[in-house]
C-alpha cells in the first residue's frame, strides 16, 4: 500500500493490452497512428484545436510556458504552483523566463488585485507579463468555476494568456461533477497528466490552438522530448482518459474516509470539510515522531510521506479496506509511542 502520490500507480490490465497491440510508428516523423489518434481526440475532447503528447506533465508545462513567453517575458502564479515551486525552474533555465509568483490564498486560487499589482508596466525596466498559470486542483483543492470565469476576464482584460496546469483536473471536474470540458473552456492552454490518478504508466498531453502546439512541438524536440514508437505509451493513455475517470470519485470517497478516521486520532489536526479530491493533509502534534511513523508503516509494507502537515493521496491502487488499515497501524503506532 503507498499513500505517497497517485503517480504511484500501476497501469490497468486493459492499459497493458493496449499497451502490447498498440500500432506504432516514428512520432518524430508524425507516423505514430496511435500518437496522432489521441493527440486528434483528445483536443477535440477537450475543446482545443490541437494536442502534444510529452513525456510527463513537468515537460507539458515547460512546453507551455515556451509556447506562451519568450527570453525576458514573465508568467504569474501562485507560490505553491508546480510549475514554479517543483519544477526545477525550467521555465527560468531552459526558457528565461521570470517566474512573478503570488502568495496563494487559502483555498487554491490567486487574488486578482495581488495579481493585477504585479502585472508590470510597459517599462524598459521590467519583464514583460504575459501569462496567467492556474493550478487545478491545487494541493487537492478545486478552483471554483466563476472564479475560473473572473480569470479569463482579467486575463483578457490585461491582455494576458492564461494556462491551466490540470494535471489532476480530472479530479475537479468530478468533484464539480460538470463535463471536463466545462472548466477548459476558459484557458488558452492546459495540460491533463495520465499518469497520475488516471494510472497511465507514462505521459501527459499540453492542449492549445494549433500554432500553439506547433511551437510546443519544437521546444519539445529541442528538449529531448521527441519520442519515436510512443504510441504504445498513448495506447495507455488514451484508455486513462475513457476508462479512469468515473472511478476517481472512489478515491475522493476513500479520502474523505481517511480523513474523517485519522481526525478522530489523538494528535491529528485534519480539516474534513477541506478534503475536496484525493489528497488528505493532516497536521501533527509536536510529541508524534513521524519519521519513526513512516519507518514502523514500512516494515508493515505500507508506504507514506515524512513531513509535517503529512500528506495522503487516494488512488486505484489503494482501496476502502486498505484505508481503515492504514488508520488502524497509525493507532496502534500512537497508541505504543
Ligand atoms: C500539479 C502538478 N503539476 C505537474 C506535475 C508534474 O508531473 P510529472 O511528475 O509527470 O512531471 C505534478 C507532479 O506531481 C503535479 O502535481
Amino acid at each position: 500500500m503507498d499513500f505517497r502520490s497517485d503517480t504511484v500507480t500501476q497501469p490497468t490490465e486493459a492499459m497493458r493490452i493496449a499497451m502490447a497491440n498498440a500500432i506504432v510508428g516514428d512520432d518524430v516523423y508524425g507516423d505514430d497512428p496511435t500518437i496522432n489518434a489521441l493527440e486528434i481526440w483528445a483536443a477535440e475532447r477537450h475543446g482545443f484545436e490541437a494536442a502534444i503528447f510529452t513525456s510527463s506533465g513537468t515537460q507539458a508545462n515547460l512546453l507551455g510556458l515556451m509556447s506562451h513567453c519568450g527570453r525576458g517575458e514573465e508568467y504569474l502564479c501562485g507560490q505553491q504552483a508546480h510549475n514554479y515551486k517543483f519544477e526545477g525552474g525550467g521555465a527560468a533555465v531552459l526558457g528565461s523566463i521570470q517566474p512573478q509568483p503570488i502568495q496563494n490564498e487559502p483555498n487554491g486560487t490567486l487574488c486578482f488585485k495581488k495579481l493585477e499589482q504585479a502585472i508590470k508596466p510597459d517599462d524598459i525596466h521590467f519583464a514583460q507579463t504575459k501569462l496567467l498559470s492556474l493550478e487545478n486542483t491545487i494541493n487537492g483543492k478545486v478552483l471554483p468555476l466563476d472564479y475560473l470565469r473572473e480569470a479569463r476576464e482579467f486575463t483578457q482584460r490585461h491582455n494576458l494568456q492564461l494556462h491551466l496546469d490540470g494535471a489532476r483536473v480530472y479530479n475537479a471536474a468530478v468533484a464539480l461533477n460538470v463535463d471536463i470540458k466545462e472548466i477548459a473552456c476558459h484557458f488558452d492552454s492546459m495540460t491533463i497528466c495520465l499518469s497520475k490518478g488516471l494510472s497511465a504508466p507514462v505521459g501527459s498531453l499540453l492542449l492549445g490552438t494549433k500554432e500553439f502546439i506547433t511551437r510546443a512541438r519544437r521546444i519539445r524536440k529541442m528538449l529531448g522530448g521527441g519520442m519515436r514508437q510512443a504510441g504504445i505509451l498513448a495506447a495507455a493513455g488514451k484508455i486513462a482518459l475513457t476508462e479512469q475517470v468515473n472511478r476517481l470519485q472512489t478515491d475522493h470517497d476513500n479520502a474523505k474516509r481517511l480523513a474523517t478516521s485519522l481526525s478522530e486520532l489523538d494528535g491529528f489536526d485534519i480539516n474534513v470539510e477541506h478534503v475536496q479530491t484525493n489528497i488528505v493533509f493532516a497536521k501533527l502534534a509536536p510529541h508524534i515522531d513521524t519519521l519513526a511513523m513512516q519507518s514502523q508503516l514500512k516494515k508493515e509494507g505500507i508506504i507514506i510521506s515524512s513531513g509535517n502537515p503529512l500528506r495522503f493521496v487516494l488512488h486505484n491502487d489503494v482501496q476502502a479496506s486498505d484505508v481503515d488499515i492504514l488508520v488502524e497501524r497509525i493507532r496502534r503506532f500512537i497508541t505504543a509511542n
